[in-house]
């Protein structure tokens, strides 16, 4: 029995060693239900192509649209064209494409659902109906749709059928993350080591070099996240929206009474996010951000530096995505898909063979 123990905590060692040291997997998704706010851009997109520059010569980089994710709520104009749309915004935010670069749609590599039903059959009525997620989501609906429910384990299935510990992801998905991690230990732990256990929420922060998990907060309403669901448009900037009116929604952005520029998000959670928004968009650490408008009361300035921020940003980003053509992004997608189709269906036949089903 101490045999068979010290020999799996071998192999689980040396497995961790293979991630942090080998080639390891960064992964991430977006949904495509609309165009994008630049709260998934800062907090999702732009992290996951600044990491993916620095360690696509020793890491598998998988960006993927959860097209399957996107069908279980609203989609806003036609499905097809805003997953090419979302594909474009990576490239518009620089995204360098080299033989370890993987683009893929979900729904084009089965595996993903074959094994969103085997981790069905691991998790919890208790555990998933305990996400915030799925709580907020339903809320409100006379009947929600079972795939709301079971979201999460979906999403476990995209990032455990790739052995990624590293998850790029906005706040609002930490909770995911650590399910992911609990559905992986778990099947191990009956199993033996088919799946790479993601890293910690704490670790996936340090590990997207930023100081906690981010969360971009509606322009109006700052206690809360900014979203592309929100009615007010001027609660959000929307990766499509002209420069100078994304510029003029910075301005119009609800601060406070305090009449001090510091970063306390329980306190002043507008000014903090206009110090958040400024540090991400030109890739400054918000310590530095923090530091340099220490001492300032005039509001309006921090808000007219944010609002050229965002207007270069925007008038940039928008440039970059007129040169894109789709055709460049089927191209991507035949190869990234011929990836994931291997190496998902390689993992699904572990799990399947666990399970006695092959
Ligand atoms: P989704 O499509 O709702 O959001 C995409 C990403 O954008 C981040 N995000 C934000 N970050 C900071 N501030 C905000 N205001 C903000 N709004 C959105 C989200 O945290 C997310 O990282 N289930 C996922 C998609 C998914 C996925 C995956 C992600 C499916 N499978 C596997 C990673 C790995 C979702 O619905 O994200």
């Amino acid at each position: 029995m101490e045999e068979v123990r010290s020999s799996s905590l071998l192999r689980s060692t040396i497995i961790n060693l293979m991630v942090d040291f080998y080639m390891k997997t960064i992964l991430t998704g977006i949904r495509s239900n609309s165009v994008l706010t630049i709260g998934n851009y800062l907090g999702a997109l732009l992290p996951m192509v600044r990491l993916a520059n620095k360690h696509s010569k020793d890491s598998q980089i998988n960006i993927f649209v959860p097209d399957l994710h996107s069908i279980i709520a609203d989609i806003d104009g036609d499905l097809q064209s805003n997953v090419i749309r979302t594909l474009k915004y990576y490239l518009a935010a620089g995204l360098e494409i080299n033989e370890n670069v993987h683009i893929y749609r979900q729904s084009y590599v089965p595996a993903h659902s074959e094994l969103c039903w085997i981790l069905n059959c691991v998790a919890t009525m208790g555990e998933t109906s305990r996400m915030i997620q799925y709580k907020e989501k339903s809320k409100g609906q006379e009947s929600c749709n079972v795939g709301i429910f079971d979201y999460p384990i979906l999403m476990a299935a995209d990032i455990l059928l790739y052995d990624a510990a590293y998850v790029p992801i906005g706040e609002d998905q930490f909770q995911h993350i650590e399910l992911t991690r609990n559905l992986a230990m778990r099947f191990n732990n009956r199993f033996g080591e088919i799946f790479t256990v993601p890293v910690k929420t704490e670790d996936q922060v340090k590990f997207m070099e930023v100081s906690e998990g981010i969360r971009i907060r509606d322009l109006l309403n700052p206690e809360k996240k900014m979203s592309k669901s929100t009615k007010a448009e001027n609660s959000k900037i929307m990766l499509d929206d002209e420069p100078e009116k994304a510029a003029k929604k910075i301005m119009s952005a609800t601060t406070d009474s305090l009449g001090k520029v510091k970063f306390d998000m329980f306190n002043q959670p507008g000014i903090s996010n206009l110090l958040q928004i400024e540090a991400l968009i030109n890739d400054v650490p918000l310590q530095d951000v923090i530091g340099a408008w220490a001492g300032e009361t005039r509001y309006g300035e921090l808000k007219k530096k944010v609002a050229e921020s965002v207007f270069n940003m925007l008038t940039d980003f928008q440039a970059k995505m007129a040169e894109i053509s789709d055709e460049q992004i089927y191209k991507l997608l035949e190869d990234g898909e011929i990836y994931a189709n291997k190496v998902a269906n390689a993992k699904l036949l572990e799990a399947q063979k666990a399970f006695g089903l092959r």
